[in-house]
Formats: structure tokens, sequence, C-alpha cells
């Protein structure tokens, strides 16, 4: 709060014997409209920085305030671009220097130096820029740290919420409100000043108390619930939250009345995390998941793979969801299991070990794999982390049947006349059935349109003993030239 530290050379202090002196009267607090109006007129009328002696909220006495005399105010100043959004930034620091140090910019910059927002050395528009940091702060905390509360008053509802922000910033944080609550009723309490919404029209009023907003309500319990369910013991680093929310802003949200008693539990629960470690992340519940995308009815590919976009995975920590490659159309799709750790990074998949194993075969048998398609039973990558590792994890058959419902949709829209289960998660994906690969490898049927074919996973080779590659390689790519005997055939 208060002055922004620093030298900066403002004008010399006038005197009264070095020519005639110009006192510009503001209103307290942000007087932006009564700054832009006395900056107009003083500089129209050449004023220098060093004769305007700028007076706050003070008793004009006999030269009447700048807001008095608005009306007859000059035109607007030409100023390049980023003058005025800093001005509008600085207007509200409580330093009692801005409107002299903004003037002295302002006249700078337009006795020649037009591009001084630049020289971000310059001492004045060092200083001006830290103002700047410090409203841009002060009015994340207002927007993040406000709390509204419920009244009712003749049967109308109203939010109201008390906050003590550290400037003048009412004015410029309530429209962010205006924009997130538009259809409610609120006021926003201040020690300065007052800002009402009515769902049409924002104003402002008179300073508010505490004891005007309610200091609970209805929703404080929930409040609470969520962010005692959203608190982590292990990353508990008062410093840090501190300095992030203020201990000044705690009092007014009813989320941080459960802070001291986590704060205390923190490192009871985080042993109990440590010694919890081999379990798996709390899963979501597969069925209810499943329940609730069948009520989407996807019309093409690209809205499929806009839910599953934006859909989480079902277990947490995968970058991305790992959508399909190729062309709709394609004769041949080829299911793997899920994404790898090169693929949950590219978004893409096959492009990891096994998916450059997988090309060089398709290569070697004929296919291209530019022309056929490629997806997994699983659109998102597990893993557990081993120190930088992030070692795969097989999907359990509850998830690959949370996915089913994306994979089947997807082979739908992309129709291909053959579809390729490489491995033994593609064939529980396309079958419903944990079926071993030696016994089923070969064609297959998997009831549907297209027809079936099942064969080993890439991976799977890589993972043999190196006496065993050879002969399991070549035995996969006998496999694939049939497959790509059969797609021709049914081309044909
Ligand atoms: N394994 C798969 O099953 N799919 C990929 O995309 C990569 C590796």
């Amino acid at each position: 709060m208060g002055h922004e530290s620093g030298s900066v050379p403002l004008p010399p202090a006038a005197s009264a014997d070095t020519g005639q002196l110009h006192p510009t009267f503001l209103g307290e607090g942000a007087d932006l409209a009564g700054f832009r109006a006395a900056a107009r007129r003083l500089a129209g009328d050449g004023v220098p920085p060093e004769r305007v002696i700028w007076s706050i909220g003070e008793a004009p006495g006999l030269f009447g305030t700048e807001a008095a005399t608005r009306a007859e105010s000059a035109p607007p100043l030409a100023l390049p671009r980023g003058v005025a959004d800093l001005i509008g930034m600085v207007v509200p620091h409580r330093d009692p220097e801005r409107y002299a140090l903004l003037y002295a910019l302002i006249w700078r910059i337009l006795r020649g130096e037009r591009r001084l927002l630049e020289v971000s050395s310059d001492p004045l528009v060092h200083r001006l820029e830290r103002m700047r940091k410090t409203i841009a702060r002060d009015l994340h905390k207002m927007h993040a740290f406000l709390r509204f509360r419920r009244t009712e008053e003749s049967g109308v509802e109203r939010f109201v919420a008390w906050f003590e922000p550290d400037h003048h910033i009412l004015a410029a944080a309530a429209p962010f409100f205006v924009g997130r609550f538009r259809s409610l009723n609120w006021t926003i309490l201040t020690p300065e000043a007052s800002a009402h919404w009515d769902t049409a029209h924002l104003t402002f009023g008179p300073p508010g108390r505490r004891e005007d907003a309610p200091s609970s309500d209805g929703f404080e319990a929930g409040w609470r619930d969520y962010y005692e369910s959203t608190f982590n013991p292990a990353r508990t680093n008062l410093t840090a939250m501190r300095a992030e929310m203020p201990k000044k802003y705690w009092r007014n949200m009813p989320e941080t009345a459960a802070i001291p008693g986590l704060v205390r539990a923190a490192a009871t629960r985080t042993q109990t995390m440590i010694e919890r470690e081999p379990q798996k992340p709390i899963k979501r519940n597969p069925a209810r998941a499943v329940a609730a995308m069948a009520d989407q009815a996807p019309d093409s590919l690209e809205a499929l793979n806009a839910i599953i976009k934006r859909s989480e995975p079902l277990v947490p920590g995968a970058t991305q969801a790992v959508l399909g490659e190729g062309s709709p159309g394609a004769t041949i799709a080829f299911v793997g299991e899920q994404p790898g750790d090169q693929e949950d990074r590219q978004g893409r998949p096959f492009v990891g070990p096994a998916g450059q194993l997988l090309s060089r075969a398709l290569e070697e048998a004929g296919i291209v794999r530019a022309d056929s398609y490629l997806t997994n039973a699983v659109k998102h990558f597990k893993f557990e982390e081993r120190g930088k590792r992030r070692i795969h994890q097989k999907p359990t058959a509850g998830e690959v049947s949370h996915y089913r419902w994306w994979l089947e949709r997807e082979l739908d829209f992309v129709a291909p006349k053959l579809v390729v289960a490489l491995g033994a998660t593609a064939v529980l994906a396309l079958t419903g059935k944990a079926i071993p690969i030696t016994r089923a490898r070969g064609p297959a049927s998997f009831g549907k349109a297209y027809d079936g074919f099942i064969t080993v996973h890439p991976s799977y080779l890589l993972r043999l003993p190196d006496e065993a590659k050879a002969d399991a390689y070549a035995a996969f790519v006998a496999d694939l030239r049939r497959v790509g005997d059969l797609a021709q055939a049914l081309r044909a």
C-alpha cells in the first residue's frame, strides 16, 4: 500500500516566486474523470508540471474543484497507445503523488518523448509501471477473495460482500463482478465506497461498514466442504499461502475458517498419504461416467472427438486425450491399448517406441500407415510415477469398458472394412471378453459390420528377450501381410 518507493525526478516543488501556480483539486479516491479534465486543461494551457499543485479532497476555496470546471474542459490530448491504460491503472493507487507523476509523464510525451513508455529504465516510467503492477495485484485479490453472502429483504434476494482493498479500486473492480453475476442483485461494501448492481445498472454509493454485510449464510458450509476436499496437506506452504491469500482477507472467506485446522492436521494427513502411496489414485465411477456420456449423441467424428477432448481421464494424470488418427473411410483401422508416455506428450497415437515398431512392420507388410486409421481402446495415458519416469500401467477391465462407448462410436464414424485388434486390451474393448491372443490370433468376428483380425501388440515384441524377438517380429509382419490381403479382398 502507499508509495512505491524509488526516487523519481518529480518537478521541483513550485514556489510562489517562480511564476504562477495552478492549484488543482481532485476528488477523493480514484478521480479519473477529474484528472483527465485537469490534464487536458493544464496541458492545453501549456502549464508545466512544476507549476501544478495537486490537492485531493480538499476544500476548493478560491479555485473551485476540477470536477466543477470539468464541463468547460479542453479537447482530449493526443497520447500514444498504452498511456490511457496506464493512467486508468495508476489513478486508483493510494500514493498522493500519483497525479503529479502522471501529469509529468503526459507533459514529457507531449513535448516530444512519444516513446517514453517503452523506456522502462526511465525512473518515472519505472515507478509508474510498479504502481500499475500493484494495482493489478490488488484487483486480482479482490476478484479472487471477495465472497458474497445472501440476504433477503421483503422477498428480494441480494448478495452482499464486505471487502477492504489496499487501493481505490472499487470502480475498476466492479465490472468483473457484473460479468460474473449479471443476473443477481449484489452490493459490494468497502470502507471508502459501495457498488450496487441491480441486474441492469451499476451505481456507486457511500462507504459501508463490515457489520452491514452478513458474516455467514447458508452457502458457508458448502464453501468449507469444497475447500477441505481440495486441500492437499502435502502441499502446505504457509508462506506461499499467505503471499497469495493475505491473512487480512481470510476473515471474509468462509473456506478459510477451515485453514488453521487443516494446517494443524497436515503433517498427520501427509503421513497417511505416504503410507497409502502404493495404492492407485482415486478412480471415478465408470458406470456413472458411461451413463453421463450416453446422454450425448455426437453426430460426427469431430463432435465425438470434442467430447473426448473435454472429458477427464478416468485415472488422473494424463496430459491430454489422444484421439484416433487417419482418414475416415480408411479400409483398415488398428486398435491399440492406450497412449504411452510419448503419445500423451505429443497428443498422437503410436508415435513412441511401440508405434515406431508398428510403422516399420506395416511398411514391410506393404500397408501404408497414412492410409489406415489408428486408435486406442483407452484414450488417456495411465501411469505410475517413479522418480522422473512415468511407467505405463495396464488399464483395468472397468476402465476399458468405460472407454468402449467412445471406441464403438469412433469406429461407426470411420466405418473401416477391417478392424485389427493389437493385443488383449483391444480384444477386450472390441468383444467385451478377455480372450488370450495365442488362442484367438488371426481373422475374427467382433459382431459388427466390419471384419476383424487379432494379433499381438507391438510393445509385446519390445518386451521379449532378444533371442525371441526376430521370430516374433516375423510372425507379426506375416499377420500384417494377411491383414493387407484381407483388406485388398474387402476393397474389391
Ligand atoms: N501403445 C498403444 O497401444 N497405443 C499407442 O498409441 C502407443 C502405444
